[in-house]
């Protein structure tokens, strides 16, 4: 048994705090009976009501992923495009943390955790990611070090959290640089190095949070062990 609240969080409808509003409000029922008491309890086989929606409660599964290039993170693509879902067995609806670009590769994690996704990727939980930037440049140090004191985007000064200079070939013309970052907004990794001048030619996300891509290969997933899963909620929260 669980309260009602986290269940309807857990299954991604809203956060716990707006389905306490909705309890309050007389928006949900249980079983045919409406509930506004926040203390309610109730388990995976009532049936839960929101606003006129049933609240599907499937046991929770959490997937880490590394998706190769050319895929889209999406469960379905209007383009007829494979999506992330084409990779994965899995009788749930599952559903992506976030997203990576098509051309990105790298770890991604899927759930219908609802209220775990949502905490992922609240920004002001500051949940790091990691990325190898391929830049068919021989970049100036200095520059790069412009994304740690923040470049403007989506008219808001985002700033890197680390930028590191992994390997730079003037000869070739090549830098590879790993950069963290807290937020996700859209293509947030190139448009940083956009604004300072460059065109990121790969990128791959190696880490989120602790998590890494150890011991899986590109279109690999393996499930998320109970205790990763709890280190996650700590971090977030
Ligand atoms: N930043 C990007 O630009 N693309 C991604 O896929 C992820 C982060």
């Amino acid at each position: 048994m669980e309260r009602l609240q986290k269940i309807i969080a857990n299954s991604g409808y809203c956060s716990r705090r707006k389905a306490e509003e909705l309890i309050e409000k007389g928006k949900v029922s249980v079983n045919g009976e409406i509930i506004t008491d926040l203390g309610t309890k109730a388990n995976n086989s009532d049936t839960i009501i929101v606003d006129g929606n049933k609240i599907e409660t499937q046991n929770k599964e959490y997937i880490l992923l590394y998706k190769p290039r050319g895929i889209v993170t999406t469960t379905k693509d209007d383009k007829g495009r494979k999506t992330v879902m084409d990779l994965i067995e899995t009788k749930n609806r599952l559903y992506p943390v976030g997203r990576l670009d098509y051309d990105t590769s790298g770890l991604l994690l899927l759930t219908n955790d609802g209220e775990l996704t949502n905490l992922l990727i609240h920004p002001k939980n500051e949940i790091q990611k990691l990325y190898i930037a391929k830049i068919d440049e021989a970049v100036n140090p200095q520059t790069i070090k412009k994304l740690l004191s923040g470049v403007i985007i989506d008219g808001q000064k985002t700033k890197a959290d680390r930028v590191k200079i992994k390997k730079l070939d003037r000869r070739k013309n090549k830098t590879i640089i790993e950069i963290v970052i807290h937020e996700g907004k859209y293509h947030q990794v190139k448009r940083m190095f956009e604004q300072i001048g460059y065109h990121v030619e790969s990128l791959k996300r190696e880490k989120f949070a602790f998590l890494d891509l150890k011991g899986l290969n590109s279109g690999e997933y393996r499930h998320l062990t109970t205790k990763e899963v709890k280190i996650l909620y700590s971090l977030a929260k």
